[in-house]
């Protein structure tokens, strides 16, 4: 498992570099290209992955054979995710519209045939020299570069997917009137615990308290739990009580707060109001993967991508401001 996701992470890098080198040679600027922010690029690792298992079966049949899939799985690939990203997120990651012989954009024959070549030569040329690296790697190595890689992948992830569903969705279809009052009959008796209000003398991400910073994760959780037909209201009280600890965690509170503060504010929230399974789901495990044991309810996982989403959004944010005021 670790070795495929080593090769996983190690492609998507290398991918990365192949690409940065190609776009900004060609564009004569550095180009960062792909969704995620960092220097991978996850569709060259998931292509090494595929045709490293074809390369392992198909050992013994022809080149034409070969040819055939390694065209369906890299064309595919290509295709599949261009797709994807353009009919659910409206991103376009690359344009062949200059380009003749092409589906929708997505993918050409002069690219697939590059493809076709790169796969043969990834076959032939990268992959023996790739497996006589990987062999000096001990054990040890290769799980933490698997893991530390992907993991900071995934969170990328997590973050701009998050990102770029809720922009689509407040680009489609305006919030509507009826939402806000919808959201405030759930989250209305909440609010107005004190408990609840006390969240607003404590400072959560920078200036945001951790009040602010809760309505702000109850809201686009709501939105999204809409967005999927999702139990609004569970997702709505869920996620305004996942925070729910009353110290300065940067100055106080108890050691690792990052994995013990779920259950504080999970014994807080039971104070405050019954809990259901789900709601207690979504409280007990929005810091994962920190809590490792994954969320079990699709409310859960939404209140935990929206809640990494905001807090990112906060520092992200909050280092813009102090590079402006440094730089005036
Ligand atoms: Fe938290
Ligand atoms: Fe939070």
């Amino acid at each position: 498992m670790s070795e495929y996701l080593f090769l996983f992470a190690f492609f998507s890098i290398i991918g990365w570099i192949l690409e940065v080198g190609f776009r900004s040679f060609h564009a004569k600027t550095f180009i960062n290209p792909g969704f995620l922010r960092g220097p991978y690029l996850p569709i060259y690792g998931t292509g090494a992955f595929f045709l490293t298992v074809c390369a392992t079966h198909l050992a013994g049949s022809s080149l034409l054979v070969k040819g055939l899939i390694y065209l369906l799985v890299t064309t595919g690939l290509e295709f599949t995710t261009g797709f994807i990203f353009e009919r659910y997120l409206n991103i376009q990651l690359w344009d062949y519209s200059d380009q003749r012989f092409r589906i929708k954009n997505h993918v050409c024959l002069k690219f697939s045939v590059y493809w076709l070549i790169l796969a043969f030569a990834f076959e032939y040329l990268v992959l023996p020299l790739y497996l006589s690296f990987f062999n000096l790697l001990s054990p040890v190595a290769v799980g933490i570069f698997a893991i530390v890689v992907s993991g900071i992948m995934f969170a990328d992830w997590m973050v701009r997917i998050t990102g770029a569903i809720m922009e689509e969705k407040r680009k489609r279809n305006p919030t509507p009137d009826n939402y806000r009052s919808e959201f405030m009959d759930i989250a209305g008796p909440l609010i107005d615990h004190p408990d609840v209000q006390k969240l607003a003398e404590f400072r959560h991400h920078l200036d945001k308290s951790r009040f602010d910073h809760s309505m702000e994760v109850a809201w686009h959780s709501f939105l999204l739990s809409k967005r999927f037909s999702l139990d609004c209201a569970t997702t709505v009280r869920g996620a305004l009580l996942h925070d729910l600890f009353f110290y300065d965690w940067l100055r106080e509170g108890p050691r690792l707060h990052g994995f013990r503060h779920p259950k504080i504010s999970l014994r807080n929230a039971r104070e405050v109001t019954t809990l259901s399974k789900r709601e207690k789901d979504i409280i007990k495990k929005h810091m994962w993967p920190l809590t490792i044991i994954p969320p079990r309810y699709p409310e859960s996982w939404v209140v935990c991508f929206v809640d990494t989403y905001c807090t990112v959004k906060d520092y992200v944010a909050g280092e813009r401001k102090n590079l402006k005021l440094r730089t005036n």
